[in-house]
């Protein structure tokens, strides 16, 4: 018999695995870059004009006869994410209150926003004495967060796991799992908020529509009270039976956030050698434990939402580079409110998304830090031990710092 050589041994090896991998990996290639930018282009999940006539309902100012009010925020979503394009943050903010009862949270009568605006004088909601828990909440920007509703859960458990904990200044993001209004009795991993408190892009926009406009629906039909006084349809305040809009505007929001693009860096500063370096410091010093510089959204075509959504290719196996965890965090600046969480969420916050930075000059959740350096001098708690490095820099490094975060 003839010796098989080794040459041919792996020429069959070679014909073997041409014809083996293929069954292997599939046809899935590795994740591509979100798209970025502030340009009001949809990011594939629809066609431009859809995209178009969507952000035109997201702008769109309601009045008393679409249901507006009769307690609320604003007149329309655009109002309040706005810059620099629809979609993005604002300097609009919102007050939150309740009280403390034996360690345990409670509530503002009514609820704990406070809306801002009423459509009438009489009904203006104001803290009550005795609610001394309160807080300022910034507008957060929505751009992008198609992306981040299509990260799986066990991707943010293994960022939270993967936290270094004890060895490192004590860092451990919490997730916490919030109930999908578009699915009776399931739950998700909540990372929309300021504390995590919706997993979806739908379930935000029907609490959105209630709790910043006043506008009821199928999905949340319950009117907002005066201060725990009930001034809905039947009052002289409200003259629109619930539901006061029939859902259809939910899913518009809800479209037109999920085709919105990631905010982009700002172009010029990307290779400046002072950003390079800052942005290795930031890196070095342990600022990116929290402030996530990169995540694999879910593949196309996964089930998500208590199985309402599925993933669309437009969004599933994309990079972002949210700069954020989308984890809840004690820094030391918890603001004691509770919703979704439990009393252990009382004092955490999100890590909050650095993508986009550059556009706010209101920081951290209650918008009372003026500069980057104020706000990176508010963490304390679990991020302690990296404020402690960043403090022991030289000053050339801290200003590196600071570049690199101008130009997210
Ligand atoms: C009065 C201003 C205001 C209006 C009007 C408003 N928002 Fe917001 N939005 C905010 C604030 C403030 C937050 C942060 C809330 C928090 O977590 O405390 C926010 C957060 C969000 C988020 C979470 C973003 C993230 O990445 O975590 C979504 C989604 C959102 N809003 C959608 C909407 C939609 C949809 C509408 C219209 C139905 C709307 N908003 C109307 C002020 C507003
Ligand atoms: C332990 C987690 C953690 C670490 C480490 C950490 N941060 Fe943060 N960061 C947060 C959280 C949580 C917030 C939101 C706090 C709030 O709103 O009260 C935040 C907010 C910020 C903000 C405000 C952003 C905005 O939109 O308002 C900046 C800027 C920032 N961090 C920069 C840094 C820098 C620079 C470092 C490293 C020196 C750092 N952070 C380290 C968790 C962390």
């Amino acid at each position: 018999m003839k010796k098989v050589s080794n040459l041919t041994i792996v020429a069959w090896m070679a014909v073997a695995a041409w014809v083996l991998l293929p069954s292997v990996v599939g046809t899935q290639t590795g994740p591509t870059e979100a798209p970025a930018g502030f340009d009001d282009l949809t990011n594939g999940f629809v066609d431009q004009p859809t995209h178009d006539a969507d952000a035109e309902t997201f702008a769109e100012q309601e009045t008393i006869a679409d249901g507006l009010g009769p307690v609320y925020n604003a007149q329309s979503c655009g109002e309040c994410h706005q810059n620099p394009v629809t979609g993005s943050s604002s300097q609009i903010t919102e007050q939150r209150a309740g009280r403390l009862s034996n360690g345990i949270f409670v509530s503002h009568p009514g609820d704990s926003l406070i809306h801002s605006r009423a459509t009438s004088a009489t009904i203006q909601e104001r803290i009550l004495p005795g609610h001394t828990v309160r807080t300022f909440r910034t507008s957060l920007s929505v751009l992008g967060d198609g992306f981040v509703e299509a990260i799986a859960n066990s991707t943010l458990q293994q960022i939270a796991d993967d936290q270094p904990g004890r060895s490192f200044g004590n860092i451990r993001g919490q997730v916490i799992f919030v109930p999908l209004s578009e699915v009776d009795g399931a739950t998700r991993i909540g990372r929309f908020g300021h504390k995590n408190q919706q997993a979806s892009l739908l379930s935000f926009s029907g609490d959105a529509y209630l709790n910043e406009m006043g506008i009821t629906t199928p999905m949340q039909p319950v009117e907002n009270t005066s201060n725990g006084t009930f001034v809905g349809f039947g009052t002289a305040f409200d003259p629109l039976p619930e539901p006061e809009d029939d859902g259809e505007d939910l899913e518009t929001f809800a479209r037109f956030m999920r085709a919105t693009k990631v905010p982009p860096r700002e172009a010029g500063l990307i290779n400046n050698t002072t950003v390079k370096s800052g942005e290795q410091l930031f890196d070095s010093i342990g600022c990116d434990i929290c402030h996530t510089p990169r995540i694999v959204t879910a593949p196309a075509g996964t089930l998500i939402n208590g199985g309402a959504l599925r993933v669309h290719a437009a969004l599933g196996n994309k990079v972002i580079r949210p700069f954020g965890d989308f984890l809840l965090h004690d820094i030391g600046t918890g603001d004691g409110i509770v919703q979704n969480g439990g009393n252990s969420t009382r004092n955490k916050v999100r890590t909050a998304p650095l993508w986009g930075v550059r556009t706010r000059n209101r920081l951290m959740h209650d918008g009372l830090s003026f500069t980057f350096l104020e706000a990176i001098g508010r963490h304390g708690g679990e991020a302690a031990f990296v404020t402690n490095r960043f403090n022991n820099l030289s000053q050339s490094q801290r200003d590196a710092i600071v570049a690199y975060l101008t130009s997210l």
